[in-house]
């Protein structure tokens, strides 16, 4: 049974949706990350999880037990924002220990109990040497620690994390995406994250719901995500791709047919799309700039368009290089630094793919 359950949400402000029938099923340890351009919804689908924001319609089901209509405090949920939100006229024990001393009746923790839980929630965080700081006194990396620590000491259902790294620079966002996976795991917690950073879902996720616009595009793991995308949203969101609209022609039984763009054409397969083409039909196709492979001009191969590099753009692991078919296509194939043959800007060269992949739609 799942842990969490999102049925049917809906939420208006005033005439204006903002979240759409929204069914989501979490399971428990699962680190789910909501996933979506800004302004999609994301932070008031995490709001509504947490009891800050009402569904206008739709229920919140936690461990089988309704809690759509509980306040916050009432549910077995934390939150950590991007901001910390940490007390700063308290240090970092106090902050830890500030939630475990408010329990009260049957749930109020000794003295000593307290003591030891934030003991072991420094350690989990690495913190130990830092106990006594203010937040202030803290860097980014480490106030977001103590914040993280600080929403899992009273041993939550779920963590909520509303894009928790958003503040830090790069390399440091990098670091504690890897320390923030690892600890999830640790924990077995289930963590809902949301994000509107592809990569960093593709990174942490074992599994992705990816907003558009209120709605839920797909739900699957980064993998699925990446190769088998549901919708053209999300064929274009994740990973580079360029765009052709383009006509289905030859059509086959088997799925394969020819795709004509302009004067272009190309043959894809049977796996790039679901539902049979019909011959002429209008589509939509995503090729990712990995897939393109670039050869010398000299090279026998078949199947290969000609064409010419743009600009070169250097992105140190990989070398982006525009290259233009004709007057009427520029595409952008990505090649490994390493081992890869080096071209210059205007060198005629040889442009390939396999069939298997595209990402087609119909229109
Ligand atoms: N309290 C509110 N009143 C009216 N509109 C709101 C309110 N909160 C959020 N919205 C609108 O709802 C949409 C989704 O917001 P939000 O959930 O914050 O998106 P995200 O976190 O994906 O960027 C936005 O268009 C935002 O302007
Ligand atoms: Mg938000």
């Amino acid at each position: 049974m799942p842990i969490l359950t999102l049925s049917n949400i809906e939420k208006y402000y005033g005439t204006s949706y903002v979240v759409k029938n929204l069914n989501l099923a979490i399971e428990q340890g699962e680190f789910l990350t909501i996933l979506g351009p800004s302004g999609c919804g994301k932070t008031t689908t995490l709001r509504m999880i947490g009891g800050f924001e009402l569904p206008t319609s739709g229920s919140i089901t936690l461990k089988g037990e309704d809690i759509s209509g509980l306040p916050p405090y009432k549910r077995h949920v934390n939150t950590v924002f991007q901001n910390y939100a940490l007390f700063p006229n308290m240090n970092v024990e106090e902050n830890i220990a500030f939630g475990l001393k408010q329990k009260k009746g049957s749930e109020k923790m000794s003295q000593n109990r307290i003591q030891s839980r934030v003991e072991d929630m420094l350690a989990m965080v690495q913190m130990s040497d830092f106990r006594k700081r203010k937040p202030q006194e803290l860097s980014g990396g480490q106030q977001q620690r103590i914040a993280i620590a600080r929403a899992v000491a009273n041993d939550p259902d779920i963590l909520l994390l509303d894009e928790p790294l958003g503040a830090l620079d790069l390399k440091l966002r990098k670091q504690m995406q890897i320390e923030l996976k690892s600890l999830q795991k640790r924990l077995g917690k289930t963590f809902v994250y949301v994000t509107h950073d592809q990569e960093e879902a593709l990174t942490m996720s074992d599994r992705i719901a990816v907003m558009n616009a209120g709605n839920l595009e797909q739900i699957g793991t980064s993998n699925e995500m990446y190769y088998h995308p549901a919708t053209p949203f999300v064929a274009e969101f994740i990973g580079e791709s360029i765009k052709f609209e383009a006509r289905a022609k030859k059509t086959q039984n088997d799925g394969s047919a020819l795709i004509d763009v302009g004067t272009m054409s190309f043959p894809i397969s049977g796996k790039t799309h679901k539902n049979p083409l019909r011959e002429g039909q209008k589509v939509v196709v995503f090729l990712r700039s990995e897939a393109i492979m670039l050869h010398p001009a000299n090279t026998n191969t078949d199947a290969a368009f000609k064409g010419v590099i743009g600009d070169i753009i250097f992105v140190g692991s990989t070398r982006k290089y525009r290259v233009h078919i004709g007057n009427e296509i520029t595409l952008t194939a990505l090649e490994t630094t390493l081992g890869a043959p080096q071209y210059a800007v205007g060198d005629e060269v040889q442009i390939s793919w396999s069939a298997d992949d595209c990402s087609v739609f119909e229109l």
